[in-house]
Formats: C-alpha cells, structure tokens, sequence
C-alpha cells in the first residue's frame, strides 16, 4: 500500500479529497520545482542569451524529456499545450477532410473530446456502450474514416476501452487514432510505442502537475500533416513580407511565450510519479477501487454506475442514492466529512442522457495515489448517514 500523504500540504487540512478526476493535488516537489524557477531563473525561453535565459530553457527541455520517458515518445514529440482540449482541438482543426470522410467517436466521451469533432463539416459515427459502459462493435470505423477519436479510460465510469484493438481495426483501415488519455495518462503504465496511436492528449493538472499545462503527443512523421492551432513568435525558421517558414517538431505547436514554470512542475510530477511506479499506483488504486466498490454495493439505496467487474475499471466510481440530486449528496459529504466528490454530468452529457438515463447526473468518487483505506471507510460510513437522514426525514412527513 502507498503513503504519501505527507507528500501533498493541502491534505494537512484532513481534506478526504475524492475527486481527483477532476484535477489532482500537487506534491510538495512540484510546488518546489516552480518556486525555484520563480526565485532562481526567470527568466524567458529560446529567446535571450544570458545565463539565466538558457537554464530556465534547459529546465523546460528536461521537462518534456521526463514527459517523453514516462509515455515512452521521443522527446520531439511532446508538445506542450494548455490541456487536453487545448490538444484535442489542434487535431480536429489541423487534418484535412474530404466529402466521403467519416470521424468515428464513442458515446463515453468527455465534452473535450466531442464537440471538436462535431462542429466539423463531416458525419460523425458514434459507438455505443453497453449498461455499463463496455464498447465492442467496432463496425463503423471503415474505409472512410480518416480518425478514430477515442478516451482510453472514461472520466464518468471509469471503464477502460479496449484501446489496442481499436487502434489495430483503425489502422487496417488506414484511419488515424486519436487517445484521449486525459484518466489513464495519471494511473497506469503507458506506452505510445506500444500503442501505436498516432495522437495522444492529457492535462497536468490530473497528474500531480499544476494547471495550465498540458500535453499533445503527435507521432513524429505526423507533425508534416498537422498545422499549429495559432501563429506567432518561437514557431518560425524565416518572415518574409507576406510568407513565413515554420520551425519543425515541438516548437511549431508553441507560438508565444509558453508556461514556463507549469512546464517544469508537469516534468518534476512526471518524475515523482515514475519514482512511486506507475504499476505501483496502478495496484494502489486497484485496491482501494475494489474496496470502495464491495462497501458501495452493500448499500441498498446507492446505484452504482460501469462495469461490476473491477478489474475492468480503474479508481473513478460514480453512483446516486435513490430518491437524492446528486449535488445534494456531494454537498451533504462535504458538509459532514469534508469529503470532496464531484456532482452533475463530468462534462458528458450525451452519455448520462442516453446511457445512464441519470437525468439529474450521477455523484463521482475518484481516487489517487494519496488515497488511502481510512478514507474508503469514512467515506461509506458517511454515505449511511446521509441515506439515514434521508430516511428518518421521510419518516417525520
Ligand atoms: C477524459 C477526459 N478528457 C478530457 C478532459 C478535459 O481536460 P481539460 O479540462 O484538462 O482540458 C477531461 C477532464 O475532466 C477528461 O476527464
């Protein structure tokens, strides 16, 4: 089991913080690595040739070093960008389409990775899921698809997709593969290499990193056919009167000065969590998963969302309790607990209304690496509060 509690200040507050779907805590390292830019050598990158300017540039090309060795890239093939959708969108606005094109998409997807893909001029295929949240008709990805747009793990129910194999059917029909790796990226050991997949998005924030950083993973003999999302300065070779030469590999995609000091912190998260392991996190939060999900079930008046089987999921548990609004619920845990959950749709509507059919939303828990058993057990036990007071107030009407 792993305790690092101690390695996140704000859980000093005995915050039982359940919602780091949402975005994660940071570690005391990461806080250090940016204050240390901040004190040391701020300075700007790829632009002045003082002393403190090309440190501050070294930190940030180290940083996207640790990036590429924790996914397994090469280093010219991480961009940073702001987050996930910031990444997503660079795709969907950089390929060519043509009339008979089709983008294939799955109906578990965040927002992020939906309306990218909708807004644009050409049919949009949706995969369907089962009840709990399982894809496995893979039938209309054909010829014609130019990209398959998938998350890796859903932030609703937490299900895992069957990722490698969508990729294989993709690819034999000469469609790119976009992962949205937004919920697997922070949990579990991977490997674009491996994978295969042609593009891959995450946000910072979710992995121990700070906001406002994020990354977009392009295959290196891809970067030709994807154009940057904005112009400006740090992207050019050469400026003419009307034409300028783009720079090639990561640079292209950074116009202006980028977030330095988020970069360094995103490389010092992407360090720490390879010195815990990500098998290691993985088990950790398989575990608590497990533990969560046995306690849940025990529990007449909770519906629990995803897959039965917790070997098919990973840490993120949504549920409702009959009869409650699920702000209600997430307020009320708060309130007694100081336990933070997260309430409503997760920004994916289609999927509540036409899976879920939880019209009001759902409740979701998820979990970290800084989770630990004693929170499982505070959490269910104030989960039967709550569900006792609904009851007793049923009674006195
Ligand atoms: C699966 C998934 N994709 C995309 C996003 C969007 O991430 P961001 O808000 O960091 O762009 C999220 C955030 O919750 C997510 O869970």
């Amino acid at each position: 089991m792993l305790n690092l509690r101690k390695d996140f200040p704000i859980l000093e507050n005995n915050y039982i913080y359940l919602d780091s779907a949402a975005t994660s805590l940071t570690p005391n390292c990461v806080i250090e690595a940016m204050l240390e830019y901040y004190n040391n050598f701020r300075a700007n990158i790829g632009r002045s040739i003082y002393k403190i300017a090309n440190k501050a540039l070294e930190a940030y090309e180290e940083a996207r070093n640790n990036i590429a060795k924790l996914i397994n890239a090469k280093s010219n093939e991480i961009i940073f960008v702001r987050n996930t959708t910031e990444a997503i969108n660079i795709i969907a606005n950089g390929l060519e389409f043509n009339k008979e094109n089709n983008i294939v998409t799955t109906i578990l997807e965040h927002h992020s990775n939906y309306l990218p893909w909708i807004k644009i001029n050409i049919p949009v295929r949706i995969i369907m899921c089962d009840n709990e949240g399982e894809i496995s008709d893979f039938s209309l990805i054909d010829k014609n698809t130019k990209i398959v747009a998938i998350t890796h793990v859903s932030n609703v129910l937490g299900v895992k997709t069957p990722i490698k194999e969508i990729i294989k059917i993709a690819h034999e029909n000469n469609a790119f593969v976009l992962v949205d790796g937004a919920q697997s990226v922070p949990h579990m050991k991977i490997d674009v290499k491996e994978l295969d997949c042609d593009f891959m998005a995450f946000s910072g924030h979710k992995m121990c990193g700070p906001t406002g950083i994020g990354v977009l993973y392009i295959k290196e003999e891809l970067q030709e056919i994807i154009p940057p999302l904005i112009l400006g300065g740090g992207i050019i070779e050469d400026v003419d009167i009307n034409s300028f030469i783009l720079r090639k590999g990561p640079e292209k995609y950074e116009a202006g000065t980028p977030a330095i000091a988020e970069a360094i912190g995103l490389g010092e998260a992407a360090l720490y969590l390879m010195k815990i392991g990500m098998n290691n996190i993985e088990e950790h939060e398989k575990y608590l998963t497990r533990k969560l999900l046995e306690k849940l079930n025990e529990i007449d008046d909770v519906i629990i969302y995803g897959p039965k089987d917790p070997s098919k999921r990973t840490g993120i548990v949504s549920f409702n309790i009959r009869g409650m609004d699920p702000n209600d619920v997430a307020e009320k845990l708060d309130k007694i607990a100081n336990i933070m959950v997260r309430s409503g749709f997760h920004c994916a509507i289609p999927l509540h209304k036409y899976i879920l059919k939880a019209y009001e939303g759902t409740v979701r828990a998820s979990l970290y690496l800084y989770n630990n058993i004693d929170e499982i057990e505070i959490f269910i036990e104030t989960i039967r509060k709550i569900i006792n007071g609904k009851l007793n107030k049923n009674k006195s009407q």
